[in-house]
């Protein structure tokens, strides 16, 4: 099968395009005929031996976003059959090979595929909708009527987010540069920030929970939560520093990494499908071109997610 490795860590030009086995699915597990894989942060992040570098071996395939159909079904799943369409984040933080013909991972880490979206759309989904859910639903324990404020919001997490927190039936605050602002308006924002031109703690006040997907959250930052109040820090954690800061001013601080769950994902697909939550794929590319996937997300202007076609 064709398959994006990668033999040491670096720029976009060590994702080349190979001919390798194609892989056989054990007991529980399911091969699945890739048509789409997402692209994400963690994908360029551990190319460059950062992300989740540390556990990966070479050659390593990157890639965690997947839709496509079963192909076959190992010993034992009778969950799915062969011609099922389903979509997943499978073995997240090892890796999935997403970037590839064919996939196999256990049954029960996949969904079926949203029925209303295309395998390009789907492919957008898993990882990022993931996180945006089990931050704001298991993690932050969002209800309604609470003030989130979600940072990065025009992003592939950020978008999402946007749109399960105004589900859950919060007021959702967002940052982004201004001409962003009336997609996300469209989306459930009520109160949009552009972060070009304005703090965010000069802009928002009494907020229940912080999802920051940028990353430079601060003791600053923490101004905008009210007391008992919860900032999850997505990428990178919560430093020390922060998470005293917080611990100071009477408000909680968590760090946060997204784990594969297919029955999160059966869920969202049923949001999808009710037509409660849309999926925004800003440019696909062919799988030959991952490396110019990798250039246009690592400029991290992305609205909506980007998205490989095999
Ligand atoms: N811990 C975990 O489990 C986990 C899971 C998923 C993602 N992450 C991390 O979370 C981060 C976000 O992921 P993603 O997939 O959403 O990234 P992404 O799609 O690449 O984000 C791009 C967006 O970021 C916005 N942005 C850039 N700088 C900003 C700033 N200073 N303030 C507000 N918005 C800004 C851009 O908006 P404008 O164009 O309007 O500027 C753009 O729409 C990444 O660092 C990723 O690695 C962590």
């Amino acid at each position: 099968m064709r398959a994006v490795t990668i033999k040491e860590f670096g720029g976009p030009e060590v994702l080349t395009v190979e001919d390798v086995a194609r892989p056989e699915p054990l007991p529980t597990e399911v091969l699945v005929r890739v048509h789409a894989a997402g692209v994400n942060p963690v994908d360029w992040k551990t190319r460059l031996g950062h992300g989740m570098a540390g556990l990966q071996t070479f050659p390593l395939i990157v890639g965690w976003d997947v839709s496509g159909v079963v192909e076959e079904a190992g010993f034992g799943v009778t969950t799915l059959r062969p011609g099922d369409e389903v979509y997943g984040m499978p073995w997240f933080p090892r890796a999935a090979g997403g970037y590839a013909e064919y996939v196999t991972a256990p049954a029960r880490q996949w969904a079926r595929k949203p029925a209303t979206v295309d395998h390009v759309h789907a492919a957008a989904v898993p990882l990022a909708a993931l996180t945006a859910w089990q931050a704001l639903v298991d993690t932050a324990q969002v209800r309604a009527g609470q003030r989130v404020l979600i940072t990065a919001a025009a992003g592939g997490v950020g978008h999402f987010a946007v749109q399960f927190a105004r589900h859950l039936g919060a007021r959702v605050i967002a940052t982004a540069s201004a001409p962003r602002h009336p997609w996300l308006k469209e989306l459930g924002a009520e109160q949009t920030i552009d972060y070009t031109a304005t703090r965010v703690e000069d802009a928002a006040a009494d907020v229940d929970v912080v999802i920051d997907l940028v990353g430079d959250a601060s003791p600053r930052t923490l101004k905008v939560l009210r007391p008992g109040g919860l900032l999850v820090g997505v990428p990178g954690g919560v430093s020390p520093e922060l998470a005293e800061a917080g611990a100071a001013a009477g408000v909680r601080t968590t760090p946060f990494l997204v784990e594969p769950d297919g029955p999160a994902l059966a869920t969202i697909a049923g949001l999808i499908d009710a037509g409660q939550v849309a999926v925004e794929v800003e440019e696909t590319f062919p799988l030959e071109r991952a490396a110019a996937a990798h250039l246009r997300g690592e400029a991290g202007r992305t609205r909506g997610k980007l998205v490989l076609t095999t």
